[in-house]
C-alpha cells in the first residue's frame, strides 16, 4: 500500500512537468527559440527541435493542468478517501496550499530543463532527436526542481521529500519511456524515445 501510496504522491506533484513536456511535441513547431542561429562552436544553439510554439503551448498545458489540481485538491482531501494514504494526502495538500506561480515554474522549469538539455546535445555533436539516454529521460524533472527550488525554495523542500524524489528519478523513465513510446505510434513524434 505504502509503495502505491508515494508512487501516486510523486506523480501528483510532478503532473503539471509531465504535461508540460509531451504537450510542446503534440503543439510544437514554427520558429525555433533560437531563431536559428548556431553558437560559436558552429552548431546550433538549441536545434529546430526546440519553438517557442512547443515552449508557450507546452507551460500552458501544464498550468491549466495545476489550476485544477488546485481546484479539486480540496475535494479530494475532504472527502476522507485517502484515510489510509499518507503520502498522497499529503502531496494533496502541495497544490491546494500551493499558488499558480508554483505550478507555473514547475510546468515552464520543465520546458527549460528539456532546453537545457538539448543546449547541451549540440554542443555534443548529438544531432536533433538524437537519444541520449538518462538525460532524455531526466531534463524536464530536473528543470521543473531547480525553477522551483529558486523561486518557491519552502514549498519544494516541504513537499519534494527524500522518498518522494527518489521515486520520482526512478519512475519517471519507466513513465517517459511509454508516453514517447505511445507518441510514436500516434505519430506525434518521431523517435520512441
Ligand atoms: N518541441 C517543441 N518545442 C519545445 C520542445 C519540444 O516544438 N520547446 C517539439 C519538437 O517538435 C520536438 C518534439 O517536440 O521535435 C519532441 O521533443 P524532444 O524529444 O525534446 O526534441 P527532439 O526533436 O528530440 O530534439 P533534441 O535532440 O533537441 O532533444
Ligand atoms: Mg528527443
Amino acid at each position: 500500500m505504502t509503495f502505491i501510496d508515494v508512487i501516486a504522491a510523486s506523480v501528483w506533484l510532478m503532473l503539471p512537468a509531465y504535461v508540460a513536456n509531451p504537450m510542446a511535441a503534440v503543439f510544437g513547431g514554427g520558429m525555433p527559440m533560437d531563431l536559428g542561429r548556431n553558437f560559436r562552436d558552429g552548431r546550433r544553439i538549441l536545434g529546430d527541435g526546440k519553438t517557442f510554439r512547443g515552449l508557450i503551448a507546452g507551460t500552458v498545458c501544464g498550468l491549466v493542468t495545476g489550476i485544477v489540481q488546485i481546484g479539486v485538491a480540496p475535494l479530494i482531501a475532504g472527502s476522507g478517501v485517502l484515510a489510509g494514504w499518507p503520502f498522497f494526502r499529503s502531496a494533496l495538500d502541495a497544490y491546494s496550499s500551493g499558488t499558480v506561480l508554483v505550478v507555473g515554474l514547475m510546468a515552464l522549469g520543465a520546458l527549460l530543463g528539456d532546453s537545457a538539455e538539448s543546449f547541451i546535445k549540440r554542443r555534443l555533436d548529438l544531432k536533433r532527436g538524437a537519444m541520449f539516454p538518462v538525460a532524455d529521460q531526466l531534463d524536464f524533472v530536473l528543470g521543473a526542481w531547480v525553477l522551483t527550488f529558486i523561486f518557491a525554495s519552502v514549498w519544494f523542500k516541504t513537499y519534494f521529500t527524500f522518498w518522494i524524489l527518489v521515486t520520482v528519478l526512478v519512475v519517471t523513465p519507466l513513465l517517459h519511456l511509454m508516453t514517447n513510446v505511445f507518441g510514436f505510434l500516434i505519430k506525434v513524434k518521431k523517435e520512441p524515445w
